[in-house]
C-alpha cells in the first residue's frame, strides 16, 4: 500500500490550488453576497480541463483518474464551494454518466462540449415531493413512438440556469416503480423548458440553483440513456461517483477552515501569548487535523476503488457522510477559534460554515448515506 501522491498528482493539486488562490479568492465574498454565479471562473476551469477531468481525451476530456479529481476538488473547495459544486456535478454526474452509459452519437453530440467546458451540464433528479425517496418521481416521459413527451417539475437543480444540457430522470411506466424510470438528455433551449427563479440559499450562494419546469417537451427517442427502464440504476450508479465529488468538496471546506484557524491562532494574542499556545486551542486544532485526515483517506480510498473498477458504492457513501459531518464540525470550530472575527465575512470562516451544511443534504442526505451503508453491511 502506497500513501504517497505521484508527481502528476502533486502537479494537478498545485494547479488547482493556484487557480483557487489567484482566480477564485479575490471575488469570493462579493459573489457570495450577491449570489453571483462564477461564470468567468467556470469558463477558465473548462479551458484548464477541470470540467471533464476523468473523461477520455477521445471525447475532449483530460483523461485523469479519480484521485486527481479528489485532489482538485479539495483545493477548489477550500476557497469557493459555489464553484466546486458546478465542477462536481459536471464531472461526476453528467460527464461520467454520459461516458459510461451513453451511445457513441450521444457522446459525440453532448459529452464532447461538456468535457471541454463549452457547455455546462445539470442532473435533474430531485422534485418538490421526491428528494431522498428517488423512486417517487412525479415527472413523466410518455412514450409517443419516435419521441417522449416530458412533463413535470424538478427542484434544487445545481447549474439550473447556466447549464445547456440536462440529464433528466422521469417515470415512463409509473406502475413499474423503480423499473419504470428512464434518464434522458434534454437541451435547455427546447420548447416547453422553463427555468424558475434562483433559490436564495444559506450557503453556496454563488451556485446556480433553480427549479426547472417541463411542459410537453418533445424528447427524441435517441436521447434516452440506456435500455428502457434503466433510469433508476443510472441515477444510483452515477450518484455513487457523485458522492466522491461531494465528499471531496466537504473535505475541502473543512481543510480550508482549518488552515484559516491555524493561521489565525498563530497571529492572535490573548493572555500574553499567541492563542495557539493555549491548550484549549491546541486540542481543537489537533482534533480538526485528525478528522480531516480521516475524511481525506476515505475520499481517496473511494476514488482508488473507482479507478480500480471495484464496487465503490459503500466507500463513497462512507466518505460522504464522514466528510460532510467533519466539514460541519470543523467549520463551526474554526469560527470559534476566530472568536468575534469568525462571525464577520472578511475572515471567510462564516461562509465556509454556511457552505458546509449543504454537503450533508445534497446528492443524498446523511440519512440516505446511512441507508446505503447499513444495507451494504446487513445485506
Ligand atoms: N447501483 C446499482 N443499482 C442500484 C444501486 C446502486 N448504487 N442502488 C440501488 N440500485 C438498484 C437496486 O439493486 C434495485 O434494483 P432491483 O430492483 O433490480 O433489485 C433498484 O435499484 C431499486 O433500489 P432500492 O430498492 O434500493 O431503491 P430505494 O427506493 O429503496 O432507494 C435510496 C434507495 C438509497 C434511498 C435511493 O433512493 C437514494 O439514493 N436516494 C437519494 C437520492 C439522491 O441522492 N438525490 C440527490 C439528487 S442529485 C443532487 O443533489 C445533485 C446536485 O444538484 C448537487
Amino acid at each position: 500500500m502506497n500513501f504517497q501522491l505521484s508527481e502528476e498528482h502533486l502537479m494537478i493539486q498545485k494547479a488547482a490550488r493556484d487557480f483557487a488562490v489567484h482566480e477564485l479568492l479575490p471575488g469570493v465574498i462579493a459573489r457570495d453576497e450577491q449570489q453571483k454565479f462564477p461564470a468567468e471562473q467556470v469558463k477558465q476551469l473548462g479551458e484548464l480541463g477541470f470540467l471533464g477531468m476523468m473523461v477520455s481525451p477521445t471525447y475532449g476530456g483530460a483523461g485523469l483518474d479519480t484521485i486527481s479529481y479528489v485532489l482538485a476538488m479539495e483545493e477548489i473547495s477550500k476557497i469557493d464551494a459555489s464553484t466546486s459544486v458546478c465542477m462536481s456535478v459536471n464531472n461526476s454526474l453528467v460527464c461520467w454518466g454520459l461516458e459510461t452509459f451513453g451511445t457513441e452519437e450521444q457522446k459525440q453530440k453532448y459529452l464532447v462540449p461538456l468535457a471541454k467546458g463549452e457547455v455546462i451540464g445539470a442532473f435533474l433528479l430531485s422534485e418538490p415531493e421526491a428528494g431522498s425517496d428517488a423512486t417517487s418521481q412525479r415527472t413523466t416521459a410518455e412514450d409517443k413512438g419516435d419521441h417522449y413527451l416530458l412533463n413535470g417539475t424538478k427542484n434544487w437543480i445545481t447549474n439550473g440556469n447556466s447549464a445547456g444540457t440536462y440529464l433528466v430522470i422521469a417515470h415512463t411506466h409509473p406502475e413499474k416503480g423503480s423499473k419504470g424510470i428512464n434518464a434522458f438528455i434534454v437541451e435547455k433551449s427546447w420548447p416547453g423548458v422553463t427555468v424558475g427563479a434562483k433559490e436564495n440559499k444559506l450557503g453556496i450562494r454563488g451556485s446556480d440553483t433553480h427549479s426547472i419546469m417541463f411542459q410537453d417537451v418533445k424528447v427524441p427517442k435517441e436521447n434516452r440513456i440506456g435500455e428502457d427502464g434503466f433510469g433508476f440504476k443510472f441515477a444510483m450508479k452515477t450518484l455513487a461517483g457523485g458522492r466522491i465529488g461531494i465528499a471531496s468538496q466537504a473535505l475541502g471546506i473543512a481543510s480550508g477552515a482549518y488552515e484559516l484557524a491555524l493561521k489565525y491562532s498563530r497571529e492572535r494574542k490573548a493572555f500574553g501569548k499567541e492563542i495557539s499556545q493555549h491548550q484549549a486551542i491546541q486540542f481543537k486544532l489537533a482534533d480538526m487535523a485528525t478528522q480531516i485526515e480521516a475524511a481525506r483517506l476515505l475520499c481517496l480510498k473511494a476514488a482508488w476503488e473507482k479507478d480500480n473498477h471495484l464496487d465503490y458504492t459503500l466507500s463513497s457513501s462512507m466518505a460522504k457522510v464522514f466528510a460532510s459531518e467533519t466539514a460541519m464540525w470543523v467549520t463551526t470550530e474554526a469560527v470559534q477559534v476566530h472568536g468575534g472575527y469568525g462571525y464577520v465575512k472578511e475572515y471567510h470562516v462564516e461562509r465556509l460554515m454556511r457552505d458546509a451544511k449543504i454537503t450533508q443534504i445534497y446528492e443524498g442526505t446523511s440519512e440516505v448515506q446511512r441507508i446505503v451503508i447499513s444495507r451494504a453491511i446487513l445485506g
